[in-house]
Order: structure tokens, then C-alpha cells, then sequence
């Protein structure tokens, strides 16, 4: 009884905490600092540590103390050519933190979770208004504007790219609770999606199931991410191909159950048989290819069987032409194709989903971040990427 009532108070005091007092908004926890560092690119290849002011909170808004963030494929292009001139700004979209004070009509994230001074969030770049949409639209209505965090310039407080301390999400944006996930789980979260949206765009075709024998091709973060959504899904028969033995080996620590290096085969007719016996003598039902290499396409159309299915998601950006046979790789086979291209919101809660099966069936995705950098260190981080040494290079904040 004494017990009881002991626990009783201590919920009781918990709950005052975690309740805004009628007169104390916005809500706050412990001593934040009247500015912040930010890791702003201010030069092709060199960021500088800046401080920056941390404004006052608008009653919509939700300061976050960074605690890391990925390095992306898009990070490295534009800290090596800046493509769009957006320099000076501050990157990082792949990022995570804890909530530390929020303004007074914050109550639940984009998707009514409730929100609360210590919870995990991410932030996510597809507009909340049109969940069906994704980047690549010609009227740019999800692009741009208030909800994009690491991506592009601001004219104003600059806390807006998660390479920094603390971030200011305004009012409107899309945020997830992620309490639930632990840091690795949280920072794979964005590339995570790619691969639930490709896997979603697979299943459309009605060809891939959980019993389908399926070819991952290219085992780097993605095709690796791949191979891990498929596994937590529970297809057993996935077959990887790449170049690197050591990706290769870690494909099989998240899935593969047998895997082909190309450079062990001269000539596309050797490597189709090389994967054929890698699937005990059958060709793919489904394959899924994730280089960005025109020729690794090419030969995806031999590996897939009559009436099989393919998704190519390797081409991001423009990688050049490749040649195939109409006839022989896709007419004849009755080949059925589908592209994947970024996400929709609605991958976003599948992808926190599939983080924690994956955990719980033992598969080792936080071993994809093989690199981790203070963002002290921010070049370097960069420079490591570009050296493409590692799987995932992450800014882990101390
Ligand atoms: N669809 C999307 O929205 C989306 C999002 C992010 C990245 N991508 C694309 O996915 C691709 C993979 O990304 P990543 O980060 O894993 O890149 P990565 O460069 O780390 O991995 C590519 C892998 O492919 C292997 N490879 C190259 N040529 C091959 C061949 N002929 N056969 C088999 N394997 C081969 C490489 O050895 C490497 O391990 C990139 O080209 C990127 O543009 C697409
Ligand atoms: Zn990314």
C-alpha cells in the first residue's frame, strides 16, 4: 500500500513536470544557451563553425538539441560543386535530436503523436498537406519553403540545417516522434525510406513476394538497406551482387542468403549463371537495382526470369545512357519494370516500423554507420565520405 502510494506521487510530480503550467509557455527544460553552433558551409569543400543566436520561440515552433546526423549523397555533392549556388548554408537532413522547448500550441507531431520537452523527433521534407506526392513535382509544391531542414539557404536565423547544435523547426513543419528509436536507428531513418518506398513500388507490380526469389544488385548503403527491408519482411531468398567483398559479407550479416562478386565472372553470360546458381539454379523472380552504374542496368534484364519483375532506383541523378535489347530483356521476358524516386510521407511511418523489426530479428543496421565524426569535424566527415571508405559517415554530437 505504502508503495503504491509512493508511486502514485512520484507519477503525480512526473505528470507536473510534463505539464504546461497555465501561465509558463513556452515549455522548457534545463539551461539552453543563447546560441548555437552551426556547421555552415560557407566555400566549396570547407565548413566553418559558426555561432548563431537562438531566437525566441514562436508559439507554433520546437527547438531541438541536436544529437547527430548522416552524411548523404546529397550533402557530398553540394559540399564538392554546389550545384544550385547555395552557398553560404547549412546542411543536414538526415538528423535527430531531443526536444527542449516547444511553443505553447505544440501538442502532437505530423502524425498525432503526442509531443512532449524530451522526446526524439526527426523532421521529414515532404509536405503534410499532400502525403501522395513526392519530390519530383513540376509545380514544386513540396519542395522549398518553411518545412525543409539541411537542404536549403535561409535569410534569417540559419538554425535550420541539422549540422548544428540546436535546430529550430517552425510551426507547419512535418516532425515524427521517434522516442521509440535508439540514435543509429533514428539517423538511418531518412535513407531508410528510399528503400520502403522502393519496396512499396515493388509490391504494385504484384510479382514480389515474401516467398520470391529476389536480386539486390549494388551493396552500398542502399542496396544494403534493401536487402535488410526485404529480410525484415521475411523474404529468404535474396541474392546480392557487388564488386566489394566486404559489402558483400555485410550483406549477408543483414539478410542475403548467398552473394556474387562480378569480378569474379568474365562477361554477362558467366555472371547470369553466376547468379542463377547463387539461387540454386533459378533466375530471379524480382531484382532491385541500386548502382549507378548504366551498365550494372543493363545486365539486371538477364538475371530476372520470364514474367519477373525489376525496380531501378539507382539513377537519383542522371548517370548517362544505358543500352539494352528490347527484345530480348524486356518484350520477349514480359518483364514488368517500375521506378522508385525519394518517398512519400506515408513511407516515413512504415520506415520507423521496419527500424524496429529489424532490430528485433537481430539484423546489425546500426553496423551501417562505419564512420562517426564530432561536428567539430565536419570536414573531415565530408572528405571521409567522399573517399567512399565507409558505409554511412554520421556527425555524432558530444
Ligand atoms: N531512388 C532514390 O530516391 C535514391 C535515393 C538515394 C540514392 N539513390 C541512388 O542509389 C545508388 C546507390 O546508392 P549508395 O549510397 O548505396 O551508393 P554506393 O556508391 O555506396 O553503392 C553502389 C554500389 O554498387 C556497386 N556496383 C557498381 N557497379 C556495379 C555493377 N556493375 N554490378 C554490381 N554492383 C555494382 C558498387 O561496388 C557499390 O558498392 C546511387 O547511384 C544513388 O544515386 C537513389
Ligand atoms: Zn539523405
Amino acid at each position: 500500500m505504502e508503495m503504491n502510494i509512493e508511486a502514485i506521487v512520484k507519477q503525480v510530480l512526473a505528470e507536473m513536470q510534463g505539464t504546461p503550467g497555465a501561465t509558463v509557455a513556452p515549455k522548457q527544460a534545463g539551461v539552453i544557451p543563447k546560441t548555437s553552433k552551426a556547421a555552415m558551409l560557407t566555400a566549396l569543400e570547407n565548413y566553418e563553425i559558426k555561432e548563431f543566436p537562438i531566437p525566441e520561440l514562436g508559439d507554433d515552433d520546437i527547438l531541438v538539441k541536436v544529437e547527430g546526423c548522416g552524411v548523404c549523397g546529397t550533402d557530398a555533392h553540394e559540399f564538392k560543386r554546389d550545384p544550385f549556388g547555395l552557398i553560404p548554408l547549412v546542411l543536414g537532413h538526415e538528423g535527430t535530436g531531443e526536444i527542449v522547448k516547444m511553443g505553447k500550441n505544440v501538442k502532437k507531431d505530423s502524425a498525432g503523436k503526442p509531443l512532449t520537452i524530451g522526446d526524439k523527433v526527426v523532421t521529414c521534407m515532404i509536405f503534410k498537406d499532400n502525403p501522395d506526392i513526392t519530390m519530383f513535382d513540376l509545380n514544386k509544391q513540396n519542395v522549398g519553403g518553411a518545412d525543409v531542414y539541411g537542404l536549403l539557404p535561409d535569410d534569417d536565423i540559419h538554425l535550420n540545417g541539422w549540422f548544428a547544435d540546436y535546430l529550430v523547426i517552425r510551426g507547419g513543419s512535418t516532425v515524427f516522434n521517434v522516442s521509440d528509436l535508439d540514435l543509429e536507428s533514428r539517423i538511418l531513418i531518412e535513407p531508410s525510406a528510399v528503400l520502403i518506398h522502393a519496396v512499396e513500388r515493388a509490391k504494385s507490380t504484384g510479382i514480389l513476394r515474401f516467398n520470391s526469389r529476389v536480386a539486390v544488385q549494388g551493396c552500398g548503403p542502399i542496396g544494403l538497406i534493401c536487402i535488410a527491408i526485404l529480410k525484415t519482411m521475411g523474404v529468404q531468398n535474396i541474392v546480392a551482387i557487388d564488386g566489394e567483398q566486404k559489402r558483400l559479407d555485410f550483406a549477408k550479416e543483414l539478410g542475403a542468403s548467398a552473394t556474387v562478386n562480378f569480378k569474379d565472372f568474365q562477361g554477362i553470360e558467366a555472371l547470369t549463371d553466376g547468379v542463377k546458381a547463387a539461387f540454386g539454379g533459378y533466375l530471379a523472380d524480382f531484382a532491385f537495382q541500386c548502382t549507378g552504374s548504366p551498365i550494372a542496368h543493363a545486365n539486371i534484364y538477364k538475371f530476372i526470369r520470364n514474367g519477373g519483375g525489376l525496380c531501378e532506383l539507382g539513377f537519383f541523378i542522371n548517370g548517362g545512357d544505358a543500352t539494352i535489347n528490347p527484345h530480348f530483356d524486356i518484350c520477349s521476358k514480359e518483364i514488368t519494370t517500375v521506378g522508385s524516386w525519394v518517398y512519400t510521407l506515408r513511407d516515413y511511418a512504415t520506415t520507423f516500423d521496419f527500424l524496429k523489426g529489424a532490430k528485433a530479428i537481430g539484423l546489425p543496421i546500426h553496423k551501417l554507420i562505419t564512420h562517426k565524426f564530432p561536428l567539430s569535424q565536419i570536414n573531415e566527415a565530408h572528405i571521409t565520405n567522399l573517399k567512399m571508405e565507409g558505409l554511412k559517415i554520421a556527425i555524432i554530437n558530444e
